[in-house]
């Protein structure tokens, strides 16, 4: 793997390869990287994504140069392309994190980047590193991936993580899908031919009523407004009750990317199914494994 710009684009192999060195990869520091630079470039905001990146390249051992509002404290403010961005910055760092409004941003910037380029949103294309802490939550908190029923739900229109999820999906056996949300929020037809032409069964439905009490996982987005014109709804339409989700298998899992809004409410946080919480907190040994691999190829090369 040089870069990782979309989730299709690892294997099996490799999911099971950074699944089973996150097993290993606690919060204690290992430093395996001393001396390596990561750069994370930010045109959009973010939390989790960042610090994790962050904090796990700092228990690797490296060290990290950081803008986390590139479209005001870069050179971009100034009309410099995201092309010789990257350029100058792939001389400055061993690996290069990258969020940015645009869909295809980080697929640009793989092109002309000298050190491997890690998407970390591009606009509402993809997320693929959310997607591999995604399904390593499902791995860890129900023990497998294969056989699983997984509903998204919210604003399937526009949530990135949402699409990489689904493309990782289809790499597993007997995995039922049902995507849940208003006519024109709904999951774009790319995703749903790629689950087509990888025999994996998916319905789509307006309301969790339907589904909630026979999934194994469901998946929660925001509405992200920011993506959306001014007279897009303000309030989610299939908001998670705390009478629907005491409907759910007391074995099922509710997740969500986060940030979160109205969408899941806090008197749910303390329901066994809950483990958002839980999923953030993977991404700093997913990430940690993650960069890893991509380091360690480099050094190898
Ligand atoms: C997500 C994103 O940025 O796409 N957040 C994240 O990385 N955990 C989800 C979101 O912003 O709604």
């Amino acid at each position: 793997m040089q870069h990782l710009v979309r989730a299709q684009e690892l294997d099996r192999e490799t999911i099971e390869l950074l699944f089973s060195a996150a097993d290993h990869l606690s919060h204690e520091t290992t430093m395996p990287h001393a001396g390596k630079i990561l750069a994370s470039l930010f045109y959009e905001p973010s939390t989790r994504t960042r610090f994790s990146f962050e904090s796990a390249m700092m228990r690797l051992g490296g060290n990290v140069l950081t803008t986390e509002n590139a479209e005001v404290f870069s050179s971009a403010v100034k009309g410099e392309a995201l092309e010789d961005t990257i350029r100058v910055v792939s001389s400055y760092a061993d690996v290069l994190v990258l969020r940015h409004p645009q869909i295809g941003a980080a697929e640009r910037a793989a092109r002309v980047a000298t050190i491997p380029v890690i998407n970390a949103g591009d606009g509402a294309g993809q997320h693929p590193t959310q997607a591999l802490l995604d399904l390593y939550t499902i791995q860890r908190e129900r023990g497998t991936i294969e056989g699983t029923y997984v509903a998204f739900a919210g604003d399937l229109k526009h949530a990135r993580t949402a699409r990489s999820l689904a493309y990782l999906l289809g790499k597993y056996s007997d995995i039922r899908i049902t995507f849940v949300s208003t006519p024109a929020l709904r999951m774009e037809n790319d995703i749903k031919e790629y689950l087509d032409r990888h025999a994996i069964k998916w319905s789509e439905t307006d309301s969790l009523e339907n589904v909630v009490e026979h999934v194994d996982a469901l998946y929660q987005t925001r509405l992200q407004t920011e993506r959306m014109q001014a007279t897009s709804p303000a309030r989610h339409p299939s908001r998670l009750t705390r009478e629907l989700a005491e409907r759910m298998r007391p074995n099922a899992i509710i997740m969500h990317p986060l940030p979160r809004r109205d969408e899941i409410p806090p008197e749910i946080d303390a329901l066994p199914q809950a483990k958002y919480f839980a999923q953030a907190s993977y991404g700093l040994q997913v990430r940690m494994a993650l960069l890893d691999h991509v380091l360690t190829q480099q050094i190898d090369k």
